[in-house]
């Protein structure tokens, strides 16, 4: 072995492969969803579009649209038993923690959908899937915040409902502004796939054993809970407080000063990424629907939106930066939108977990359904100890 990997199928699930879903180019800052540029889906169409889209290879005419969303909608609701599950939980528990823990679960109810190697069983688990975590997330904050469930109420929107669940109270209705509904949708649709990223790469090899699609989101959830990865929103937020805290804007330089320092550890949350050596398209669409928000809400003077862009200018127009590529990624500005809709800020990987759902069954389903895949076993390149004989623990 020279430590280069020839393909193998089995690899299907981890290593670089074929794939039909996701295109990026990290130089030019370009993605697509199955040839449509994110920039024409996020404006011209819906979550629930982009879900179809995602899984079935084209988007929906009109009368595959209707099916689609009443199929979703028919499966909002989850199983009773499953808030007895989360009282298992401290109520300060993360709702990554919880959320990793529901959708497990889920697999413990729908035994007509854990067969993931039985094609109907993928499409109504993708079904239940995409139905349920909004109603999962928003049980996960109302457990923590202590106030009882909201069901869900399938004469809304897929945002809109979710948005319910999480802040209306049985006391309060919760009325949806039309541009907040807009803008958590269009954050769903920028979330939905990515390639072959960390949480997808988990959900591939962890599906590739044959384990239920269930299990293998909650793997999926478990990864992208990580600051370099899905967390990266919520650490931005908690990044741009500190700075706040420091003195705001007068102090970005001296901030800017300990992300040079290799020995600071300091990283500039929300900037940089694995493949985008340009601007990440996300990132643009996310700063736009950042204004549009703040802008309906009259919080344009926010001034953590103010911090943000004043880092983003210092950052692109400092060597250091440039020299490196780092430019924002799409958790640079979700943060900020979310905190200005009422989004409280431990919530924000679990938003992205809950929109990534579609794009990890996807790939998941795409793994699956090619007849060559066998479980994925990535080797290693042994650089240890050389062969040796076990000595008596007197001479040890
Ligand atoms: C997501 O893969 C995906 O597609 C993920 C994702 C998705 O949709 O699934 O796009 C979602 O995870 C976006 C990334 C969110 N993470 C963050 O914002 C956390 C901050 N970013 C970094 O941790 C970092 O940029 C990574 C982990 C994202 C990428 O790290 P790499 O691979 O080291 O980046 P690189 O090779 O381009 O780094 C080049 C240099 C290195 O320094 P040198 O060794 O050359 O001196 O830039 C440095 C890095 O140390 N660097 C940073 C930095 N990111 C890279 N320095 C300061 N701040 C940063 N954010």
């Amino acid at each position: 072995q020279t430590g280069k990997f020839t393909y193998d199928p089995g690899f299907l699930s981890t290593a670089s492969c074929n794939s039909t879903i996701t295109y990026i180019d990290g130089d030019k800052g370009e993605l697509l969803y199955r040839g449509y540029p994110i920039e024409q889906l996020a404006v011209n169409c819906d979550y629930l579009d982009t879900c179809y889209l995602l899984l079935y290879g084209e988007l929906p005419n009109t009368e595959q649209r209707g099916t689609f969303h009443s199929r979703v909608i028919n499966h909002t609701m989850v199983n009773e038993q499953m808030q007895f599950f989360l009282r298992g939980f401290r109520r300060d528990a993360h709702p990554m923690a919880v959320l990793t823990g529901l959708v497990g679960a889920l697999s413990a109810f729908y035994h007509d959908s854990t067969d993931i190697n039985n094609p109907e069983h993928r499409e109504i688990a993708a079904i239940r899937l995409i139905a349920k975590m909004p109603t999962l997330v928003a049980m996960a904050y109302k457990y923590t915040v202590g106030q009882p469930y909201i069901y869900p109420k399938n004469d809304l929107s897929y945002a809109g409902n979710f948005m319910r669940m999480m802040f209306a109270t049985p006391c309060e209705e919760y009325k949806v502004n039309p541009v907040i509904e807009r803008a958590l949708d269009r954050i769903f649709i920028l979330h939905a796939d990515h390639e072959q990223n960390a949480s997808t790469s988990t959900v591939r090899l962890c599906g590739s054993s044959g384990t239920n699609p269930f299990a293998a989101i909650a793997a999926g959830v478990a990864c992208l809970w990580g600051p370099s990865h899905g967390g990266a929103n919520e650490a931005c937020l908690n990044m741009l407080g500190d700075i706040q805290k420091m003195g705001g804007v007068a102090k970005v330089g001296e901030f800017m000063s300990q992300v040079k320092d290799k020995n600071s550890g300091v990283k500039l949350m929300g900037f940089g990424h694995r493949v985008y050596k340009n601007y990440d398209p996300r990132a643009k669409l996310m700063r736009e629907t950042c204004h549009e928000v703040l802008g309906e809400l009259g919080l344009h003077n926010d001034p953590l939106f103010k911090l943000a862009m004043e880092l983003e200018k210092i950052a692109l127009e400092d060597d250091y930066f440039v020299a490196r590529k780092l430019y924002p990624n799409v958790d640079f500005y979700s943060g900020i939108v979310q905190r200005a809709i009422g989004i409280p800020v431990s919530l924000f990987t679990a938003i992205f977990a809950l929109a990534r759902t579609v794009g990890w069954i996807a790939q998941l389903n795409e793994m699956i359904a090619d007849p060559e895949y066998k479980i994925g076993r990535p080797r290693q390149l042994f650089v240890g100890a050389e062969k040796r004989d076990v000595k008596p623990l007197a001479e040890r």
